[in-house]
């Protein structure tokens, strides 16, 4: 009985945690920005300049929109898996961008293939805030 109540509140106080870390694209970009604010000379995320930075090839062949499409509020396809991507917009998607460890996770591998390296954390804001801007379809 005890190891029952046991196995019970744990997965309870788990559920509970699961939605008290839920987190909101814009909360997302908050905590993005207190880091990007650490630089010196930072002023502000540009959803300009995060569309120019999704948009084009930054020294080899991948760029975002190679597996994310030109709409992020389309479905995407992975270049080399083929495999479908669900929208990358949060508009067209209620998942993105509520879970800072999976968005880092996945800045992390995507910078590195299309970079060659980490993006900044104000290139990481310029993409969200443009992402923002995008309506549903
Ligand atoms: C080689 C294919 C590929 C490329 C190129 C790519 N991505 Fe992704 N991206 C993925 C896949 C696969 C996922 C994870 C699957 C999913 O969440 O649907 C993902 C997920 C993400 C996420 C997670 C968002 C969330 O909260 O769910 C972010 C952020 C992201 N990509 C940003 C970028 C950016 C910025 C670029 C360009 C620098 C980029 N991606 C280029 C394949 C790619």
């Amino acid at each position: 009985m005890c190891r029952f109540l046991y196995a019970a509140s744990f997965v309870l106080v788990c559920s509970f945690s699961q939605l008290a870390f839920a987190e909101t694209p814009v909360q997302i970009l908050t905590e993005i920005k207190a880091e990007a604010a650490k630089t010196p000379g930072f002023q502000d995320f540009s959803a300009t300049r995060g569309a120019d930075f999704f948009k084009t090839k930054h020294g080899n062949e991948l760029s975002c929109t190679s597996c994310h499409t030109t709409n992020p509020a389309a479905q995407g396809k992975h270049a080399k898996t083929d495999k479908p991507i669900k929208p990358i917009a949060p508009a067209a998607n209620d998942e993105r961008f509520t879970d800072m460890k999976k968005v880092q996770k996945w800045f992390k591998r995507n910078c590195n293939d299309v970079l060659d390296r980490l993006c900044t954390p104000q290139e990481q804001g310029d993409v969200l805030a443009y992402l923002l801007t995008i309506p549903k379809s």
